[in-house]
């Protein structure tokens, strides 16, 4: 089996932090959200990863062949425009050949080991295994109907869901799925929808069958998401000191990554920083993650995201996050915390 992950999307709804990089690569807890799915695929047998980017994903291909511990066999395609999910599994026909394939949308992060869906798909070989879950806003998701063990209707993003059973974004198709896709048609929103094809199997008579998750999964496509995936991931943080504490009381899970200074803060776990910091004089956490390269003096930030080479003096955040490089400064530090998405190389003072 291959794995097919579409990394293609503008993620636009991330603006301005996908303006200057691709929503796979944002670093949300300890590392970019992409790693945390190739963490997920090298616990499975599967060792070939067709990834499809888009127009800003070179980034992503330059990583991934510099960096590649999970000795993956990647192949990676290009989608010009976004055409839909649909349209990758055509552009992906050669590379994935008449294998079947586990295909993840390069924004979703699952709790659920993925060995064993892939274990029953190998078992029970229907031709597709849709991933489903409760959710209470159908209406932002594929929705599927069910009876038995069988999905009986599929329907993106429906005014008037038949059900509050999403589409988490992670599918097991068999080859027929190339069969389906090469029937449907653009939909309204002019783009070729898998949830057509999987209708189309379902149409045809094939078996589509499905498998109900309970426990954690996020599509990371808002900023509330983002922060609350970050909290999430930081939870499994475990602790780690490469760098230098001195004068900080450390309450919970601490990582602090080489070459990292601590002074006179408090750390209220859990809390992860990357290498080369200098932080003086503040009160990190809970639910903080720093980039490399950051410098923080006298703040206080909880629940947010700092992106590497920030600098940040006298502010007190919650719920922020804060692009690469960017410099906010305070004269006044205020106690009360407020809310900043700051993009790239921004710079604020007040
Ligand atoms: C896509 C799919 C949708 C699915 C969702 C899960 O939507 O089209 O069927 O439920 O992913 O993440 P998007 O997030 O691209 O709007």
């Amino acid at each position: 089996m291959k794995a097919l992950l579409l990394c293609g999307g503008e993620g636009t709804r991330l603006r301005p932090f996908t303006h200057t990089q691709p929503k796979a690569l944002l670093p949300i807890g300890y590392q970019p959200i992409l790693f945390y799915i190739l963490d997920a695929l090298a616990e499975t047998a599967i060792r070939e990863v067709v990834i499809i980017i888009g127009p800003n994903g070179t980034p992503i291909r330059a990583l991934l062949q510099q960096t590649n511990p999970w000795g993956f066999k990647f192949t990676f395609i290009s989608q010009p425009e976004p055409l839909g999910l649909a349209h990758t599994v055509l552009l992906a026909r050669a590379a994935l050949g008449d294998d079947s394939f586990l295909m993840y949308l390069g924004d979703n992060i699952l709790a659920e080991p993925l060995r064993p869906l892939i274990d029953r798909f190998t078992q029970e070989q229907p031709d597709a295994l849709l991933l489903l879950r409760e959710v209470k806003n159908p209406r932002d998701f594929g929705v599927a109907q069910v009876d038995g063990a069988r999905v009986r209707q599929v329907e993106e993003k429906p005014e008037q869901p038949r059900s509050n059973l999403a589409l988490v974004g992670i599918y097991l198709f068999s080859p027929t799925i190339h069969h389906a896709v090469s029937k449907i048609k653009p939909s309204r929103r002019g783009e070729l929808e898998i949830t057509d094809a999987i209708q189309q199997l379902i149409v045809e008579g094939k078996n589509v069958a499905y498998h109900r998750i309970t426990g954690w999964w996020k599509d990371t496509g808002t900023f509330t998401d983002l922060l609350a995936t970050n909290q999430y991931l930081l939870k499994k943080a475990t602790p780690a000191q490469y760098g230098t504490v001195k004068k900080t009381p450390i309450n919970g899970v601490l990582a602090l990554g080489k070459g990292s200074s601590l002074k006179n803060c408090l750390v209220k776990g859990p809390v992860c920083i990357g290498a080369g910091c200098r932080i003086n004089g503040s009160v990190l956490g809970p639910y903080l993650s720093v980039g490399d390269g950051v410098e923080i003096t006298n703040c206080s930030l909880s629940r947010s995201v700092v992106f590497a080479h920030a600098q940040l003096k006298g502010v007190t955040l919650i719920n922020s996050i804060l692009g690469e490089r960017v410099e906010i400064s305070s004269a006044h530090r205020k106690e009360e915390p407020f809310s900043l998405l700051v993009g790239a190389d921004s710079i604020l003072r007040f």
